[in-house]
């Protein structure tokens, strides 16, 4: 999917969902950048007045439910937050639990459902909350990524009660950055889930990006690592 180019001011700002979760993190990680041309300001976002500065915006991990109960008690943040991520020239960026806000549904053991309607940030996939259960609730693995600055170092991904894809809809046009190494995926869904068949060939894809919207599945802000944040910084941000 091209990005259409847009317009953009010197200083670029960058929000990140303040609610609840490790937002600290990818503030510090975001302001540590140093584009071509512009300046980033990274700012914590629990109001709708602080969220309308913004040219983009970060999704946080956290509880997914927790998030999204708090943005539906603050007034005017709900609508605006699903507006932000319907509109192609805004960058979002979902990390773990900010991954399940912007799929179009999620499910987990017998349910499935939708945590916030209209919220769907990427379009045409389905993620699988908590599929790695107890025993690899949190692990890390190395991912190579041909697009990162210095790529022969592998990027020590952190995941944690991370949420798997379920499915990518044929239709959805994601470009998969990264997949996770064999020995690391999760078991599948069971086939008769209410989410559908899972594809398996999709239950790696840790790291998912459409235009200017990008999804993670790891915590890219606790490797002590920026390259991800600079990914997206150019890739979806500054679309360059
Ligand atoms: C930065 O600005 C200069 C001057 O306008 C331009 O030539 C250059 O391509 C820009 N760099 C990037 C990475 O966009």
């Amino acid at each position: 999917m091209t990005i259409q180019p847009i317009e953009l001011p010197e200083t670029i700002v960058i929000g990140v969902l303040a609610l609840q979760g490790a937002f600290i993190e990818h503030i510090h990680y975001l302001q540590k950048l140093r584009p071509q041309n512009h300046t980033i300001k990274a700012i914590p976002i629990r109001t709708l007045p602080e969220l309308q500065q913004c040219q983009a915006l970060v999704i946080p991990g956290g509880e997914s439910t927790v998030i999204s109960s708090i943005a539906s008690h603050t007034p005017g943040l709900l609508e605006a937050l699903i507006e932000f991520a319907r509109d192609p020239q805004k960058a979002v960026w979902g990390t773990c639990a900010g991954m399940i806000l912007m799929a179009d549904v999620d499910g987990i053991g017998g349910g499935r459902k939708k945590m916030v309607k209209g919220w769907e940030g990427i379009g045409g996939m389905k993620v699988w909350r908590n599929l790695y259960g107890t025993q690899l609730e949190s692990f890390e693995a190395p991912l190579t990524i041909p697009s990162l600055s210095n790529p022969s170092k592998p990027f020590n991904a952190i995941f944690i009660r991370a949420p798997a894809v379920h499915s990518l809809s044929p239709e959805s046009q994601v470009e998969v950055v990264a997949q996770l190494p064999e020995q690391f995926l999760p078991p599948p869904p069971p086939l008769d889930s209410p989410l559908g068949e899972p594809n398996v060939d999709d239950l790696g894809k840790v790291w998912l990006k459409k235009g200017r919207k990008m999804v993670t599945s790891f915590h890219p802000e606790l490797s002590g690592d920026v390259r991800v944040h600079e990914f997206w910084v150019e890739k979806c941000v500054l679309g360059r």
